[in-house]
This record gives C-alpha cells, structure tokens and sequence, in this order.
C-alpha cells in the first residue's frame, strides 16, 4: 500500500474548512485515490501499469459484447452480479460509454496468443480485448481481481461496498500451455459438485486442465456401458484403511461411487465455459485392481480379486498378452473419448509390477511372437497398440515417466513424476512433457513440519518449495524447450476423503503453481508473491476456500 502523502493529514482539515460542500468530495476522492492500494494479482501479469483514477460499477453499468464475445460477456456479468446485485445488462454495441466492452481481436494472436488479453481499465470505463474467447475469459478473471476481494462472493454482498478497480493497463498471456491439476478421485470419490467447484477453483488461477484420475486399485469411477460390471463391481470395496493407520481396516463398506457418463458430459461442458479441460486418465496395466476385481479374466492368472482395500502397489495387473484383454481396453477407450472431448487421453503407466508377465504364458507368448526383448517392452507394445487406438480417434496418449522404461512410443506425451529426468530425457527426444516431479507437485504431501497437521502420506512439499518449481530443465537444449507443455500439481487422495480435506492440500500450493505456469520466469519473486498473496487469500475467503493459513 502506497502511504499517504505527508501533507495529507494536515490538508485534510483545510480542505473542510474552506472548501464548499462539492468540491471537498472531489479532493476528497482525489486523495482517497491517491491512497488505493496496488493491484494484488495472482498470478502476476506479464506487463501491468497503473494510472490515477478508479473506475466504478454502477447501477448504470454495461457489458458491450462485440461480436464473438458474448460467453464471455455472459460469463462475467453473472460473476459480477452475484456479489452487487447490480443489474449488468450485456449489450451488443461495442463502445459504450461508462461499460465494460469485451472484443475479440483476431490481430492480437499473434502477440498474445489464444489466452493473452489487454485490460484497459479508465475512469470512462473498461476494455478486454483478445484474440480469442479464453483470453476474453481470463481478462474478466482479472478485472475481477482488481475489483475488492468481496467481489468473490458467490452470494449477495451488503452495501456500503465500493466496486472499483484501479485505473491500469494490462498486458498478459501464459509462459506455458498447460496448466494443471489431477484429482485422485479413484482412492477417495468426491462429488459432482465439488469438481465443479475445483474448476471454478481452477480458472480463478487461470490453471486450465483438470486430471481426473478416474480408475485404480481401489475403485472405478467411471460408467463403461460396455461393461457395466466396471462399476457395478469396480466402484466400492469392502473396507479402507482407518484415520492414523493405513495397515488396519475401518470395516466399512466404501460406494458404490462413480460418474455416469451423463455427469461427466456435463462436467466436461461445465469446464469448457471456464476454459478448463478435463483430461481422464485410465490406468493400465497396472493400478488395474478395480477392473479386474470386475473382469478377472483379463489379469494373467485367474482372480478372484477384490477391489483394493489397502493403499500400495498391486501386483495383479492388466494381461496384454491377451487379445480379449486387449479388446476390452479398446472398448473402455472407445467410450471414454466419447465423453472427454480434448486432445490428451492419460493411460497411467505408473507402478506396475511386471513380474506376473514374467510368469504368464501368454506375455511370454506375446513377448516371442513380436519379437521383444524384455517385460518393459512388453508394456512399450501395449502402449503402441493403445496409441494407435487413441490416434484412430483422434487423440493423444500421455502417460506417467514409467512409459519411457521399454522405449517411448513415437506419439507419446510423458508426465513425468520422479523427478523431472524422464520429461528431460522425452523432450531431448522431441516428446511432448508435462513436468509433475514429487520433489515439488506433490501436493497430497505435507506442507509443514509443525504440529497439528492432518495425516498424509507423507514427503514434505511447503508453500515456498512450489514457487521454487522450474518445469525448464536447465540441462534442456533450447529448440526442445517447447516440448516442456507445463506443469501439474497432483492431489492424490490416500489421506484425503473430503472436498475441505482436499482445499486444504490443494490451496495454497496451487496458487504458487499458477504463478510457476502463468507469469514470465524473470518476474518470480517469492516476497512479493506473499504480500500479492495475503490478498488473494482474502478472495478465497469469499468462496470458504478450506485452505492451509500462512505461517506467521
Ligand atoms: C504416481 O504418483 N504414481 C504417478
Ligand atoms: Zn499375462
């Protein structure tokens, strides 16, 4: 905050003395602007310059959509509605004066991308131009930033509020393209309404992919027509494990849990209007437990199996030597695009124990017939098929760094987790990585080392350690350094049950991580993100954003 000028506190009563009744509101304004606080933004915006002067919503205020613009008009007016109750017509004639006009402005692709926009914001009213409707959209995000935290609020906010942004220019566009974090919503399901609300999260920060890790050991949460026993069998288990000892079970019944397909479709529409993708992720072959505890014919040896009722890793898992096996995978696929209509489909590829390929005659009969040489080119060959699968439909494959262990596939995107060497490795040979390394995105870790923290599974990631995260290895030559996508903060949900449980591990890590994927690298700076910070928390305070206090 700016101090006021010295010769305020002694001008102040002149000026009410002398001044008639009009003019001294005018000076009284004039120095109360004098006195409005920088713009606390989060993340911080690539060029931002502030004049004097505020800009105010009215009961007189309008939103100007121009062509092409209006969701986003829509969108924003019903933001900014909520909270002032003031009526905000969205108009179609661009220019107004006193209104919010909101352009597309095919001509500024080229400097900012399709998400960069240019924020205007004068005493005479506001413009948010961009190149297309994501930018349109994130420029409202940060009009509503400028605006009192109060404008947050999901509910009607009690006069007196002033609603008045600082008079700036904005100029701003993301260092990377994709911005993310996963949900594990196989080891605890959170509801329909929570992810939505994660979105809503997720946009606030302009991060714009939402992983939902649909599937694993421990239930299957996702409707498969084909197969419905994948969720008539896969989508509870018998017990979990018990608050402060994973090894003991709390005996009771967990589910049955999962989306339909219907939900999903809606979720995927929801997240669209906010400029968020959501990507599914399927494990195989392993992480696999919950569809075998369905379809034990397709493990390598006959189940039974149960769905998973302990956290770890599942040595049962995904037979690719065997053609059913394989169909069933496509036809699980085959539906999941149906619903997910983005570009990446997640297939896990993490933490499967190949020793039942080993000992399995048809892997090993597959092994031989295709020529391989070893198990990990076992699961390099399943890849390849589910590549090609994927790409007959249009997508893309992205797996965890594991998939580079028996050769990448030529198509494959890697998310790379133990540590960032298999993201530098894949993008050294041109493949497209998401960096996600457990020494900085792991945001199911615990963020302090005080007492009174809830229990977790356990590493150590505090709030500074994400501001910290560089996705560019160093060690990375520059005309690779495309290949870097972004980064991605993961909640997985062992320790996890509830939606305030997961604000908790979420926030406020996700908020450096904006920061790390949004804002230009030479502009990080970690105390000027604390005090930016203390603000925006007051911003996740409107929405009771269950997230972890600062240290003092
Ligand atoms: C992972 O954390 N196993 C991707
Ligand atoms: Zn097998």
């Amino acid at each position: 905050m700016k101090p006021a000028p010295p010769w305020f506190s002694w001008l102040n009563p002149v000026v009410t003395l002398l001044l008639p009744f009009s003019s001294l509101n005018v000076v009284a304004m004039a120095l109360a602007e004098d006195r409005i606080p920088a713009p606390q933004l989060v993340p911080q915006p690539v060029s931002l310059s502030v004049s004097a002067g505020t800009f105010g919503l009215t009961d007189r205020t309008a939103i100007a959509a121009g062509p092409g613009a209006e969701a986003a008009a829509h969108h924003l007016a019903e933001a900014l509605r909520a909270p002032t109750g003031l009526p905000l017509p969205v108009r179609s004639e661009a220019d107004q004066p006193g209104a919010i006009s909101i352009e597309l402005d095919p001509g500024l692709a080229s400097r900012l991308g399709r998400e960069g926009y240019r924020l205007v914001v004068r005493r005479e009213g506001v413009t948010i131009r961009a190149a297309a409707s994501a930018g349109l959209f994130y420029g409202g995000v940060t009009l509503r930033q400028l605006l009192p935290a109060a404008i947050h609020s999901p509910k009607p906010v009690a006069p007196p509020t002033a609603w008045t942004a600082p008079c700036v220019e904005i100029e701003d566009y993301p260092r990377f393209p994709w911005r993310g974090l996963l949900i594990d919503v196989a080891r605890h399901y959170q509801p329909v309404e929570f992810i939505e609300r994660a979105v809503d999260l997720l946009a606030l920060h302009k991060l714009n992919r939402l992983q939902l890790h649909l599937t694993d050991d421990q239930g299957w949460r996702i409707e498969i027509r084909k197969h419905p026993r994948l969720t008539e069998v896969g989508s509870r288990r018998r017990e979990s494990p018990v608050k402060g000892n994973s090894r003991q079970g709390d005996g009771t019944p967990y589910g049955p849990f999962f989306y339909t397909q219907a939900q999903l479709r809606e979720l995927v529409a929801y997240a669209q209007t906010r400029h968020v993708t959501l990507v599914p992720e399927i494990e195989m072959p392993g992480h696999f437990l919950g569809a075998l505890a369905a379809y034990p014919q397709f493990a390598c040896r006959g189940g039974p199996f149960q769905v998973r009722t302990r956290w770890g890793i599942e040595p049962d898992i995904l037979c690719p030597g065997n053609d059913d096996a394989m169909a069933f995978v496509q036809d699980v696929l085959a539906e999941v695009v149906e619903v997910f209509p983005g570009p990446f489909v997640h297939i896990g590829g993490d933490e499967a124990p190949r020793d039942r390929w080993k000992e399995c005659p048809k892997c090993q009969a597959r092994i031989k017939a295709e020529g391989l040489r070893s198990e990990a080119e076992l699961q390099t060959w399943l890849n390849r098929r589910v590549e090609r699968f994927l790409a007959s439909k249009g997508r893309r494959l992205i797996g965890w760094d594991e998939i580079l262990e028996g050769g990448l596939t030529p198509g494959a995107a890697v998310m790379s987790w133990r540590g960032t060497a298999g993201g530098l490795a894949a993008a050294t040979a041109g493949h497209d990585v998401v960096m996600s390394p457990t020494t900085h995105c792991y945001f199911d870790y615990s963020q302090s080392r005080a007492p009174g923290e809830p229990e977790s599974i356990g590493g150590f990631i505090p709030l500074p350690t994400v501001y910290a995260f560089e996705p560019v290895p160093a060690d990375l030559a520059m005309d690779q350094r495309q290949h870097i996508l972004g980064a991605q903060g993961n909640v997985w949900t062992e320790y996890i049950r509830t939606p305030a449980e997961l604000e908790y591990f979420a926030f406020p890590r996700a908020v450096a991580l904006a920061e790390v994927v949004w804002s230009p690298a030479e502009a990080r700076d970690y105390a000027d993100f604390q005090r930016r910070l203390e603000r925006h928390l007051q911003r996740l305070d409107q929405l009771e954003v269950n997230y972890r206090k600062l240290d003092r």
